[in-house]
């Protein structure tokens, strides 16, 4: 049947003739909206995940006069490896951030967090730290929820979906999907979960543990302290002279025991303070603004950032969609979110991954 289709509304087997050309017309379209998918699909899983930027941002802190270092306090900002041990991968980004941090030199190595997806990751993740050049003062990190959990993202769709309904039955009393339901409450059930899955965070399902003691433990060996929940002092004895502030960590918000209370104890109240937090969220506790600076990871930029849409998620439960990513500012705190290195699900358009140089200067 070429030319000659069976009308699907006509009566008895009369046929009614397609004009070729629109036949043809549809073919071309189809096609070019497959290409089209198949060369974005390409691009976000093999190209953007690899364009490796050094990101650099400035930040006046006038408060911290005369306790930075001449010329500003210098930090390599890097966060969200993911690393699982796939070494085509994990190898290639390795190789362009030691090009692209090849003779820095700066003062401080923060690191917030998710270092890992699996624990065969851990190997790429010292590799990448030797290939960084060493900071003047130190090295220091702070827990991800990746870094404590394993998760099966490639089911978090379905995992959120359960999580939805049982929440809807929970709080609306909603009946569960069901074949009787009428196709207007269909509809808005799955528009309910779509503004879910836009202003709350992708679940994947916990499935283990990765081997938290064997991370700490190789990290150390390398150099890092970890901030949990504690706060340090650096001053003339850190090495370079002129510094004189506090550099405070939180564990993670989801899979650690934050206690930030704990850890601003020493903290005096005037001192110059850069807090670290893997997720954003810690926000949300008003004594987090005490910071002058806070650093954190997490979102991934939002990993997928549609144009004239945004970020396709944020990860976080407080952040606005315009904050996934990058520099903002509440009060007197910079806040500065790391789109990170790596990724759970292996895509990223719009939001390619990074490292960053912040300067932290006096005035
Ligand atoms: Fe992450």
């Amino acid at each position: 049947m070429n030319d000659l289709q069976r009308g699907e509304d006509a009566p008895n087997g009369v046929y009614t003739a397609k004009p070729q050309h629109l036949m043809l017309g549809a073919g071309i379209v189809g096609g070019l909206g497959a290409g089209l998918g198949m060369a974005l699909a390409g691009y976000a899983f093999y190209l953007e995940p690899f364009n490796i930027d050094l990101d650099h941002l400035v930040v006046r802190v006038p408060h911290a006069q005369g306790r930075l270092p001449v010329g500003g306090l210098k930090i390599l900002h890097l966060s969200d490896f993911h690393f699982q041990g796939k070494d085509e991968r994990e190898r290639d980004k390795i190789d362009r951030i030691r090009h692209i941090t090849a003779g820095l030199e700066y003062d401080l190595l923060i690191n917030t967090g998710d270092f890992l997806q699996y624990d065969n990751g851990l190997a790429n993740v010292l590799a990448l730290y030797d290939a960084l050049p060493r900071p003047r003062i130190g090295s220091f990190a702070v827990m991800g929820n990746h870094d404590y959990a394993t998760y099966n993202m490639r089911k978090a769709i379905p995992y959120t979906w359960r999580n939805f309904l049982a929440r809807e039955s929970r709080y609306r009393k909603a009946r569960p999907m069901s074949m009787d339901m009428t196709r207007r409450e269909r509809v808005e059930r799955y528009l309910r979960f779509a503004l879910y899955l836009f202003f709350r965070r992708v679940e994947g399902e916990r499935t283990g543990r990765n081997d938290v003691a064997r991370l700490h433990y190789e990290l150390e060996r390398m150099g890092t302290q970890w901030l949990h929940n504690r706060a340090i002092h650096l001053n003339g004895n850190s090495g370079v002279s002129g510094v004189d502030l506090y550099i405070a960590g939180i564990d993670d918000l989801n899979e650690g025991r934050p206690n930030l209370a704990t850890a601003l104890r020493p903290v005096p109240e005037d001192a110059p303070l850069i807090l670290v937090s893997h997720n954003p969220d810690i926000l949300e506790s008003p004594a987090a603004l005490r910071a002058d600076l806070l650093l954190a990871g997490h979102t991934h930029g939002g990993q997928i950032v549609l144009p004239g849409f945004g970020p396709a998620h944020t990860q976080s439960d407080h952040l606005s969609r315009r904050e996934a990513a990058g520099y903002f500012r509440r009060g007197k705190t910079h806040i500065y979110i790391n789109r990170g290195l790596g990724e759970g699900i292996p895509l990223r358009f719009g939001a390619p991954p990074h490292v960053t140089l912040i300067e932290m200067r006096g005035g």
